[in-house]
Order: C-alpha cells, then sequence, then structure tokens
C-alpha cells in the first residue's frame, strides 16, 4: 500500500504527547514542586485514601510517569503490588532510578504501555489510579481499558486539573496557569513549549461534571468526584459493580 503523504496523515497526538514527556522527563519532578508549590503531594494522599486499595491488592498505576503515584501507594500502604504502566521510556527511566530509594523494597514494576490498550488480563486488578494524565489520552479508550482490567468491586480513582466553577477564580487561576506556568517550566523544566502544551490542554477538557458522566458512561457506578484548590484540581472516582 502506498504510504499516506504527510499532508493527509492524521496528526498522531500520542507520539506528540510522548515525545513532550520525553524531553521534560529529566526535570518533570522538581517542575512539579515548583508549579504545584508542593501541594500536589496532599493531592497524590487524597486521590489514594479514596482508592482505598485493599491490603495486599495489585494496583495499577496508569501513565505512571516517573512513578510519584505509585511510590506515594507502597508508602500508604506497603503490601501492595503496584504496576506502573507509561508509554513514554524516558519517563519510566526516572521512575526505575527512583526506585531503590522511593519504593523502600515494596514491590512496583514500571512497563512500557499505552494505556488505551493495555497489556493485562479481564478483572486482573484490585484498584486503578492515574496523576494528571487524562487531558492527554482518549478518554473513553482509557476508560473502557480501566474497566476490563479491574476485579468486580474494585476502584479507579483519577487526579487530574479541572476547570474551576467559579469565574473569578477560573480568571485568576488560568492567568497563573497559561501564562505563568510556561515561563515557569521554561526556567525550572527545561521547555517553555511543553509547559505551554500542558494548560492548553486543558482547554478542552471535560469540567468535572461531564467527567463524572464520563465515568458512568463507561460502567463505573458510585461515580463522582472532590473538588482541590476551588476546582482547579478534581479527584474523580467510580468502582466496577460487584
Ligand atoms: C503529566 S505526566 C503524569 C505522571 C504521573 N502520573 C504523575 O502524577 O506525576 C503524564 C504522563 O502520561 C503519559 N502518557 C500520556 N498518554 C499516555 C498513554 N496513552 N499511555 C501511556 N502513558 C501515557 C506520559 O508519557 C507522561 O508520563
Amino acid at each position: 500500500m502506498m504510504p499516506m503523504p504527510t499532508a493527509q496523515r492524521p496528526p498522531d497526538k500520542g507520539a506528540f504527547v510522548r515525545d513532550m514527556f520525553a524531553t521534560i522527563a529529566p526535570r518533570y519532578d522538581r517542575a512539579n514542586r515548583v508549579i504545584s508549590a508542593g501541594m500536589d503531594e496532599a493531592w497524590r494522599k487524597r486521590a489514594i485514601a479514596l482508592l482505598a486499595a485493599p491490603a495486599g491488592g495489585r494496583i495499577v498505576d496508569l501513565c505512571c510517569g516517573t512513578g510519584d503515584v505509585a511510590f506515594h501507594l507502597l508508602r500508604t500502604d506497603p503490601s501492595l503490588h503496584v504496576a506502573g504502566v507509561d508509554f513514554c521510556e524516558p519517563m519510566l527511566e526516572g521512575a526505575r532510578a527512583r526506585a531503590p530509594r522511593d519504593a523502600r523494597g515494596g514491590d512496583v514494576t514500571f512497563t512500557q504501555g499505552d494505556v488505551t490498550r493495555l497489556a493485562f488480563d479481564d478483572a486482573s486488578f484490585d484498584g486503578a489510579i492515574m496523576g494528571f494524565s487524562m487531558r492527554n489520552v482518549d478518554i473513553d479508550a482509557t476508560l473502557r481499558e480501566v474497566r476490563r482490567v479491574l476485579r468486580p468491586g474494585a476502584r479507579f480513582v483519577n487526579l487530574d486539573m479541572s476547570k474551576a466553577p467559579n469565574a473569578v477564580w477560573r480568571t485568576l487561576f488560568n492567568l497563573y496557569f497559561y501564562q505563568v506556568v510556561p515561563i515557569i517550566g521554561g526556567i525550572v523544566g527545561g521547555s517553555r513549549q511543553a509547559y505551554t502544551y500542558l494548560p492548553n490542554s486543558l482547554t478542552n477538557h471535560p469540567d468535572a461534571n461531564a467527567l463524572r458522566d464520563r465515568f458512568t458512561r463507561a460502567g463505573f457506578t458510585d461515580s463522582g468526584f472532590e473538588r482541590r484548590m476551588g476546582g482547579a484540581i478534581a479527584i474523580h472516582y467510580g468502582r466496577v459493580p460487584a
């Protein structure tokens, strides 16, 4: 078959996102702490509390990046078995480099894979969690996959940026997010371009209510969310029917 001319080829968002994270991987953790003023740690902790993972359970950390959520899971409960999945090898290298210190001897693996096509059996996990990544993926394909790999009764928790409902706060926050974050990202994260994309990825993202409805439509029950930072952050959750 003749290759499709470049102009007619659909843009490969996945490859673009993967290359972008490869560029910022070495300085990702430091930039995160500066941009969130260290508050991301508390949000991750709350997301893990909402997951309520069963002791000794098998948990998948989707779009695990450099492993922040995975390591938090093990700090919260060292008996968990955590599988981190991400499609960006340099981010995974960061996670593997941190593991000897941050996993504290816990069971964690970091594997390359696309969360819209998980290489896991049906009903093989007791919980799933995703941090700051839903804006980058095909939401419905990801929710379908998460639901497939979770056992009946297991929970999925998603922590991400969201759209603050109060217009004044949203305007102020957007000023920071769209104007200041790219500057900080350029200085601390090493790529102004990447940290311009990241805020922009929120523009077409569903608001918190709409995302909750997508969870429900994907077959999750008890779907809901908690807002943080006046709604600039949202933690969504849902459960696979028992
Ligand atoms: C903003 S980082 C979040 C990393 C980590 N979860 C955290 O909380 O710090 C987003 C991550 O999603 C990954 N990613 C984006 N789309 C993906 C996909 N379709 N499959 C797997 N990983 C993906 C990127 O490679 C990147 O590491």
